[in-house]
């Protein structure tokens, strides 16, 4: 790693009575990157994120943050500079969002004004109405509500946020959109995240890096997501990455290898795409409307490529443009021949296929089934 890591765990041991809850614990946190502590529930992980900011303290070991140990300055001083976001997002409920949102700039100094000015930039930021800002706690969903919990984090300035568990309580359509928010954000700010979860698509999603933790309170696995998938350090780790491991490696690989077919081939098979507009509006068959599967937005990975033709009445995927315009139709063989390209470049192996359908033959076939999109 490059740059001096943000935070550094040095043998860190936290005890509660005799019995170690993390244990000897030794990690670098890179800046600017998130990265991702996961594991199942007791394994310490919370534990060791509030060591950080020392709402726990901890036992034996060193933390170094921004190259500092934690235990320099004072106290209120180190938790005023690193953001924290909770589960519940844990905002006070007798405080309007504005109120909870300036709470810690002011206390840093930062005036009144200024202030309430920076939190409207900031419900901007994380999405929100700049409406909210007078509502209290009780008045927003849960989503709305964590949205104010990353502004509040946010507000006072830090290059350093905590996030413990922060969108596990929320409804899945919402926390999809809440982990897209954080990962536009992130390409914005570029903050040094470390994010607690204990659900392992959430973490390779979001990490840049994750640390695997093993009950006990040790740490069984670091590294990118792709590492870690790819080649598990252990079978602690296999069997806790293990479930849908090969589906979720494909979210790492890129669907530029799958052939597109024009917008008419799945005729041949009694089946027609409906456009309106150029945008696909679901598959004509035997004089019934169904509803459309999942659309493959060019420049997308093999997982949604996938995704797209198995979720499809027709078996066949839609691939679109950024706008949903309709460019042409994947097939399945085409996908999995792809899966089967990915594989032999991932372990560095000689393909046996001869590679005569070069790169340029099937970009010309997306072109040319853009057009045919165009024209229909
Ligand atoms: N204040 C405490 N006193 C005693 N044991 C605690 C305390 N806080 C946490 N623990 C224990 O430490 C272990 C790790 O907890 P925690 O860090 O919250 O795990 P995680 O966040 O991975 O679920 C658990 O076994 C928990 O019961
Ligand atoms: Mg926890």
């Amino acid at each position: 790693m490059a740059a001096a890591p943000a935070i550094e765990f040095r043998s860190v041991t936290k005890k509660y009575g005799d019995a170690a809850v993390v244990d000897n614990l030794t990690l670098s946190i890179p800046q600017g990157k998130i990265t991702v502590f996961v594991g199942p529930s007791g394994c310490g992980k919370t534990t060791s994120l509030r060591m950080i900011n020392r709402m726990v303290e901890h036992t034996d070991g060193e933390i170094l943050v921004r190259g500092e140990a934690n235990t320099t300055r004072p106290v209120h001083e180190l938790r005023r500079s690193i953001g924290y976001v909770l589960q519940q997002a844990g905002l006070m409920p007798h405080q309007s969002v504005l109120d909870n949102i300036t709470t810690v700039p002011r206390l840093k100094g930062v005036a009144k004004k200024q202030a309430r000015a920076e939190a409207l930039e900031l419900l901007d930021t994380v999405g929100l109405d700049r409406a909210s800002a007078s509502k209290y706690p009780a008045q927003l969903s849960g989503g709305q509500a964590q949205r104010v919990g990353v502004a509040r984090a946010l507000a006072g300035q830090s290059d350093i946020l905590l996030m413990d568990e922060p969108f596990s309580a929320i409804d899945p359509v919402v926390r999809a959109d809440l982990q897209q928010s954080l990962l536009d954000l992130q390409q914005k700010l570029h903050r040094t995240i470390v994010f607690v979860t204990h659900d392992i698509d959430e973490a390779v999603l979001l990490g840049d890096y994750i640390a695997v933790f093993a009950p006990g309170g040790t740490i069984a696995q670091f590294g990118t997501p792709e590492e870690i998938l790819r080649a598990p350090a252990c079978d602690y780790v296999a069997s806790f990455v293990g479930r849908d491991r090969g589906m979720r490696r494909l979210t790492f690989a890129g669907a530029e290898n799958v052939a597109v077919s024009p917008l008419q081939a799945a005729e041949g098979e009694g089946w027609q795409l409906r456009l309106a507009d150029g945008r696909p509006d679901g598959w004509l068959t035997g004089g019934r409307h169904l509803p459309g599967g999942s659309l493959f937005v060019r420049g997308g990975t093999l997982r949604d490529a996938l995704d797209s033709v198995l979720s499809s009445p027709s078996g066949w995927g839609v691939a679109v443009d950024e706008q949903g315009k309709a460019l042409g139709l994947l097939e399945a063989d085409s996908v999995l021949e792809a899966t089967r390209q990915e594989r032999y470049l991932r372990y560095g192996l000689e393909a046996p296929w001869a590679r005569g359908e070069s790169a340029d033959s099937r970009q010309n076939s997306a072109a040319a089934a853009s057009d045919g999109g165009a024209s229909a």
